[in-house]
């Protein structure tokens, strides 16, 4: 735990190391009580510092037993000296071998980071800087080396031991313990570092890789998960060919481990050679996965594949440049789910969770760039800017290079900087230099922090026959800078006709592909040739990640809900459409008119949900309208009961005026025999699922019988899931059978009991936070376990606005001492846990008061730890 204020950290800051590290070899000694760890390394001075003889190293609750350079024993305070940051070496020659002597206590850990166990084996998490508590080093990525891992432990208990690269040896030792070693032929930093020894089983599958070699696949896990990897194992082999198709890149090791561990910060780590990876991201069958789990394991699986081009062979200088491997990674990933499944789809669920929770927390005190400037705890820097923003500045590249382009720039990134550690300049330089484009501005994206708003307006010329669109951005003030440069904008745009078809485009008599650079703060573009006064499809496929703002009035969006070609804007035409709805409907309210939705509303609702040219899965997208969270963010400053209430009215409203459409389509979609997860099935599950929850909303008694009906017959959990949400919000005796059937059905699996306490959480039903409380005392729940808290009391806080935000600060105070439980034991999940209140500046001013009053009472609490701190800190200020 932390001692006085933790101290800001800045980019500006950077200095190369002074030592590099040749080899590093690490000896494990795993014990019941403690674990030895002996490391030795030979480290070479930067041949440019010669007079500075000091080596600081990194170190974080560890017990020091030896150190040696050379083979001599070194004296404390006259060769080394120990800091609150670690080790100094006083005396450290142009090169030598140190050899350090540390005791851990993995079974002590509740941090999760570092060496720690997991259902009694161990396994490691060392990104970001987990390897400073596992021995004393230079825990930073742009020290490279060579790493070789022997593990000694009891072979009964622990048969399976495992580290990064390929074995190369092992044996038994006295007193029933074993040994292996391994040994990574690529150099890398710390981070990458993994163990894993345990009773662990494994599945085996081969990876022939374009150029022939044959690799070994396994995941392990604990016995009796081992008939769930299945769908992880063809997920990983249909990842690597993707990479090898759509970006050249095989893989470079003999084998690939992935191990499945149930208690784990994050959702994977891409350690090189031996992935580690919370359980819930591997684990599917019918019976406990949903469709979304399914796609979700297909993308990190692929995600932590992807890494090992982008993250491990190219790795980051620095954790400033987090976003370098992240944001492109992420890119990636999407790009593979895309290609695999529909492109369509992915884009609308990429782009809803980008607005609800990214631009959230770009408007929020934590805003940062997604290059930060500075930090105080790295672990902060995991944010959706970083992954998901990060994710489509990469974008834009291939946006404005196509995808050609695109893949020039990554060639000779690969080229110039395999095997070095590089920032998003680098990338920035290969990505313009392969294409001969001026990218500059790009550099801004990195670099200033807050949503891009670009307003659009738009006038036609009958005389002339021409059509300026004129484009206004502006970027607000957020804590890294109040003025902020104009960036470059890539707006892709259409205009259609009255028929609805699309107008070829001439800019100023120049045939255009419809991708306009916004570089100015204010910037008019003019068409010609264009014969009738059209009707704009502006940031088509979201071509930037920024806020659209047009005055579309309700006939043109129904307009483009009918008749965009682009599939995207015709689901975000319904968006916006929604959006206009509930803030009149909010004014309405306020002023006590009566509630009322237009029958031209309802009628271009009913006309996305009839279609049945249209793929279903884009009709379940489009009759999914923006959550209580995106209303809260877009209509400030909010008040969370009223928009619950006017938000239910709609779905009450559309599920009355539409019951006829929604029962002939749920009827039809009922029943689809084998359960299938390729994209065609699961989109008509999607909309099967979206009308049973829309007559979920009915006030009829035959809704709770149809829901325990599907729950009964349901063959695969996407659908016995969909009907226990709908009865979860219905104060009736189907409920309580439902969920306590799901309890003893699924009481022996902690994933699926995690998705029983996400539901409870989530209820709409009034005496939801006494259920919650009442949870965390039952013998399935766990405080310690990170995914039992984001199951229980993240679902609370983030998607249960209207209960969180009860008028009377009863959810705030709940989450607020769950945070300080927290901060104590895994000050990394207390510190996520504590965001939903951070922006307490959003809501009405009561809500406001009791929001910020939390805070204050973390604020004020000792011993809290850096995490918790800065977030909670910033916040405040
Ligand atoms: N690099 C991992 C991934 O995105 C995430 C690890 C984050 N860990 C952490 N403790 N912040 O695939
Ligand atoms: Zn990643």
């Amino acid at each position: 735990m932390r001692e006085g204020q933790p101290h800001t950290i800045y980019l500006k800051d950077y200095t190369p190391p002074v030592y590099q590290v040749e080899t590093l070899n690490l000896k494990f000694e795993l014990g019941d009580e403690f674990t030895v760890v002996t490391s030795t390394a030979h480290y070479q001075r930067d041949p440019s510092h010669l007079g500075n003889t000091l080596l600081e190293l990194d170190g974080e609750d560890l017990e020091l037993i030896s150190v040696q350079l050379d083979g001599r024993y070194l004296q404390v305070n006259q060769d080394y000296r120990l800091t609150p940051e670690g080790l100094q070496i006083l005396t450290m020659p142009a090169q030598g071998s140190l050899e350090i002597v540390t005791r851990i206590y993995p079974q002590k850990n509740t941090a999760l980071e570092g060496l720690y166990q997991s259902s009694g084996n161990f396994c490691t998490q060392c990104e970001a800087q987990g390897f400073r508590k596992i021995t004393y080093y230079q825990d930073r990525p742009d020290v490279m080396t060579l790493f070789t891992t022997d593990i000694i432990a009891e072979r009964a208990k622990y048969p399976v031991l495992l580290s990064n690269g390929n074995l190369v040896a092992a044996g038994e030792l006295e007193e029933g313990k074993h040994w292996a070693r391994w040994l990574d032929p690529y150099r890398k930093p710390a981070y990458l570092f993994a163990l894993v020894a345990g009773h662990l089983k494994h599945v085996e599958d081969f990876y022939t890789t374009g150029s022939g070699r044959k690799v070994t696949l396994r995941i392990y896990t604990e016995p009796h998960n081992i008939s769930k990897c299945e769908h992880a194992m063809q997920s990983l082999k249909r990842a690597m060919r993707w990479d090898e198709q759509r970006f050249g890149l095989e893989y470079d090791l003999d084998i690939y481990m992935i191990v499945a561990v149930d208690d784990f910060n994050m959702g994977a780590m891409e350690n090189k050679g031996l992935n580690i990876f919370n359980s819930k991201l591997v684990f599917a069958s019918p019976e406990t996965a949903t469709d979304q789990d399914y796609i979700n394991i297909e993308s990190v699986i692929g995600h932590e594949y992807f890494h090992n081009w982008t993250g491990n062979r190219i790795t980051c200088r620095d954790w400033f440049q987090l976003s370098l491997k992240e944001g492109l990674t992420v890119f990636r990933d999407q790009e593979f789910t895309a290609d695999l499944h529909s492109p369509a789809v992915k884009r609308i669920e990429d782009v809803r969770m980008l607005r609800t929770f990214q631009f959230t927390e770009d408007a929020s005190p934590m805003a940062h760039p997604i290059r930060p400037a500075s930090y105080m705890e790295i672990n902060n820097f995991y944010t959706m800017t970083v992954y998901e923003k990060g994710a489509e500045v990469v974008r834009l590249y291939q946006t404005l290079l196509g995808r050609a382009g695109f893949r020039q720039g990554m060639d000779l990134y690969f080229a110039r900087h395999d095997g070095q550690a590089v920032t998003t300049e680098d990338f920035l330089a290969a990505m313009a230099d392969a294409n001969q484009a001026d990218l500059k501005q790009l550099q801004r994206w990195y670099d200033q922090a807050g949503t891009p708003e670009v307003k659009v307006t738009m006038t036609y010329d009958a005389t002339a026959q021409t059509c300026r669109l004129h484009c206004v951005q502006s970027i607000p003030a957020t804590p890294e800078s109040q003025h902020k440069q104009p960036q470059l904008i890539p707006l892709q745009v259409g205009l259609l006709r009255e028929t609805g078809a699309d107008l070829a485009l001439y800019l100023e008599d120049q045939p255009c592909d419809g991708i306009l650079q916004l570089t100015q703060a204010e910037q008019s573009f003019r068409f010609t040739q264009v014969p009738e006064q059209p009707v704009p499809s502006l940031l088509r496929n979201f071509s930037a990640p920024v806020r659209l703002v047009y005055p579309y009035t309700e006939a043109e969006l129904i307009f483009l809900m009918k008749h965009d070609s682009d599939a995207f804007n015709r689901w975000d035409a319904g968006q916006r459409l929604a959006m206009r709805a509930f803030e009149s409907l909010l004014l309405d309210l306020k002023q006590g008119i009566p509630l009322g939705l237009s029958h031209e509303c309802v009628c271009a609702w009913q006309v996305v949900l009839t279609d049945e040219n249209l793929d279903p899965a884009l009709r379940a997208e489009a009759l999914s309208l923006p959550s209580e969270t995106d209303i809260a963010e877009q209509l400030r400053p909010a008040d969370p009961a009223a928009i619950h209430q006017v938000r239910e009215f709609v779905l009450t409203t559309l599920a009355k005026a539409l019951r006829l459409d929604f029962e002939i389509i749920f009827y039809r979609l009922q029943h689809q025999g084998v359960y299938q997860i390729d994209a065609a099935s699961m989109g008509k599950r999607r909309l099967k699922n979206v009308c049973l929850a829309y007559l979920g909303h009915l006030d009829d008694q035959a809704v709770p019988a149809l829901c325990a009906e599907q729950y009964a017959q349901a063959n695969n959990m996407t659908d016995a899931l969909a009907a226990l949400a709908v009865l979860v919000d219905i104060d009736c005796p189907e409920r309580v059978a439902a969920l306590q059937h799901f309890h003893d059905r699924w009481q022996h699996d902690p994933l699926v009991m995690d998705k029983w306490f996400a539901l409870q959480a989530s209820s709409s039903l009034p005496n939801t936070l006494q259920q919650v409380q009442q949870l965390l005392e039952h013998p399935l729940f766990d405080m310690r376990n990170p995914n039992k808290v984001r199951a229980l009391i993240g679902s609370f806080a983030l998607r249960n606005p209207w209960h969180f935000h009860a008028a009377d600060g009863s959810g705030y105070a709940f989450l607020a001492e769950r945070v300080l439980w927290l901060n104590e034991r895994n000050p990394q999940v207390a510190a996520r846990m504590v965001r939903p209140l951070i922006n307490w500046r959003h809501y009405e001013s009561g809500r406001a008061q009791l929001m910020r009053g939390q805070l204050e009472r973390i604020q004020a609490h000792q011993g809290l730890s850096a995490d918790v701190y800065e977030i909670v800190s910033k916040s405040l200020a």
